[in-house]
């Protein structure tokens, strides 16, 4: 198995650190892609809570928390290469905080508005503050009409954005979290006009690609008008020192063992090195 060095770890940090996103010089193999596809799918034709739905149809959006109950998805959190990272960008030990797979059907899958990941977190959970980080596995090919991640440069270090007047935790409707028409977004004009400032990244590149961001980047992602799918599955994980006291959501949005996950190499996901661009 390929190892992510500590050398790149440290550059990997860096970038990190300034830009609030990175990419890992290595991508999952096609043979893991492939397995990790095939559990989406299935997973998606089953009637559970963890399934949600584009808004008035029955096209799946996204699955969560499938790192509870497939065992694949637990063998891909406890990757070590995933876990060095997540714990050297957040710089100590981390757990699952919440799992999802977005999936952007082709043609149907609906965007995601500029938002902040903490502010759900935040505010929804009472998660202290944004020491965790997501990790993005790219399960599809993505390119600009299938609706790919844009992140701004550089948001993450500014704070939160346009909260709504505080309402008590846990009254709002879970659904707006995970919905087109999010409950914590940053405004349009605001968004555009950090965007035209720091720049815009789209987060495009072949399937297996591994990003990670910081849970303050403002980001979005637009709707899928191409022929092709776009899953892509995030990971996210929390410092063990970062976890929310009291969090109500439902466990497959927010975990509740906040207990270090523990690392394992299992022998069916594997890394290689990415070619240079
Ligand atoms: C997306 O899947 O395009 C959006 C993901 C996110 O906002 O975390
Ligand atoms: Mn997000």
């Amino acid at each position: 198995m390929s190892v992510v060095t500590e050398s790149a770890l440290t550059n990997l940090k860096t970038a990190y650190d300034q830009d609030g996103w990175c990419e890992l010089p290595y991508r999952f193999t096609d043979r893991a892609v492939s397995l990790l596809k095939a559990r989406v799918e299935a997973i998606s034709g089953e009637r559970r809570p963890e399934v949600v739905y584009e808004q008035g149809s029955g096209t799946v959006r996204g699955i969560h928390g499938c790192h509870v109950f497939d065992e694949v998805c637990a063998a891909l959190v406890r990757h070590p290469q995933l876990v060095a990272l997540a714990e050297e960008l957040t710089g100590g030990p981390v757990y699952v905080y919440q799992f999802k797979v977005n999936l952007k059907q082709a043609h149907e899958g609906a965007a995601w508005p500029w938002h902040q990941d903490y502010a759900f977190w935040s505010e929804e959970d009472g998660m202290p503050s944004p020491n965790a980080v997501n990790i993005a596995i790219s399960l599809d090919d993505i390119h600009e009409a299938n609706g790919p991640l844009v992140v701004i440069p550089g948001s993450h270090r500014l704070g939160l954005f346009d909260l709504p007047e505080k309402e008590p935790q846990g009254d709002s409707d879970w659904q707006q979290h995970v919905s087109a028409d999010l409950a914590y977004t940053v405004r349009e004009e605001r968004a555009e006009k950090m965007a035209a400032e720091s720049g815009r990244v789209l987060i495009t590149g072949e399937a297996g690609a591994v990003h990670a961001f910081h849970p303050s980047i403002v980001h979005s992602s637009s709707n899928n008008i191409s022929p092709d799918r776009r899953a892509l599955l995030l990971i996210t994980y929390n410092a063990v020192d970062n976890a929310p006291e009291n969090p109500t959501r439902p466990e497959f949005l927010v975990a509740r063992d906040s207990t270090r996950i523990t690392p394992d190499a299992g022998d069916r996901l594997e890394l290689a090195p990415r070619p240079l661009a």
